[in-house]
């Protein structure tokens, strides 16, 4: 079963919420990740849903004013943490954080979805792949020793495509996530999972669903309406 993970940002409220767990109720499958605000990390909890941060320090204590820490985090069970997302590396300088974000994150047993991706004048310029090394390899050298097959997860997320309702056209996908895939094998002998995510919705998923190199999505915005999330998970294989 592919993995799909429900990124909702800084979206929502605890109203809305519980109506949006009142209809999704009984029809979420195993297979699917709530990354809601950690505030309302335990309503997710509280209904049997697997959930996960957005984001964690790169530190495991301390004065970080406004940081929270993996131990933290573990209290409210989740099981996974996106880290690096393009959101956070433009706003937050995380690229400089990625790294130790990444080991704190799998020395506690947290799955960490790693988000990876090039802007538009980078792909215009042909240096994707350039790029995504690059993120690889800093997030990945140093941790190698933490890292096995199942608890690194890779979400590929072209930053042109976040949001804008653009995807990469399945010809460009299919080559970037096998290069992505044969970089991890070839240079780290790492069989890791990729996901895509960028834009997906309830129009693009039937195409997407025919690359079978990906093994999940990322969804943003269409994660955040109860019926169209519903709609489109039932769409993935
Ligand atoms: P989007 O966001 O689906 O709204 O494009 C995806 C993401 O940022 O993870």
């Amino acid at each position: 079963m592919k993995l799909i993970c429900a990124n909702f940002k800084m979206n929502l409220t605890s109203r809305v919420l519980k109506i949006y767990l009142d209809e999704v109720s009984g029809k979420i499958k195993d297979n699917v990740v709530f990354f809601p605000s950690v505030l309302y990390l335990s309503m997710f909890k509280e209904r049997g849903y697997t959930v996960g941060s957005q984001d964690i320090s790169f530190k495991e204590f301390g004065s970080l004013t406004g940081d929270l820490s993996v131990t933290q985090l573990k209290e409210f069970g989740i099981d996974y943490t996106i880290i690096g997302h393009s959101e956070r590396r433009e706003f937050y300088n995380d690229s400089k954080y990625v790294k130790n974000k990444v080991k704190i994150a799998l020395t506690n047993n947290i799955k960490t979805i790693l988000c990876i991706g090039e802007n538009l004048k980078e792909f215009e310029e042909g240096v994707t792949l350039d790029i995504l090394k690059k993120e690889l390899d800093t997030a990945l050298k140093s941790n190698l020793k933490y890292i096995n097959n199942d608890n690194l997860i890779i979400a590929y997320e072209p930053i042109w495509a976040i949001g804008t309702g653009k995807i990469p056209t399945n010809k460009i996908l299919t080559e970037t996530i096998k290069e992505i895939k044969d970089y991890l094998q070839e240079s780290y002998n790492l069989k890791l999972k990729v996901l895509y995510g960028g834009s997906v919705n309830l129009e693009n998923i039937i195409e997407l669903e025919k690359i079978s190199l990906i093994d999940g999505y990322l969804i943003g915005g269409a994660s955040l309406n109860p019926d169209k999330f519903l709609s489109l998970i039932n769409k993935v294989n």
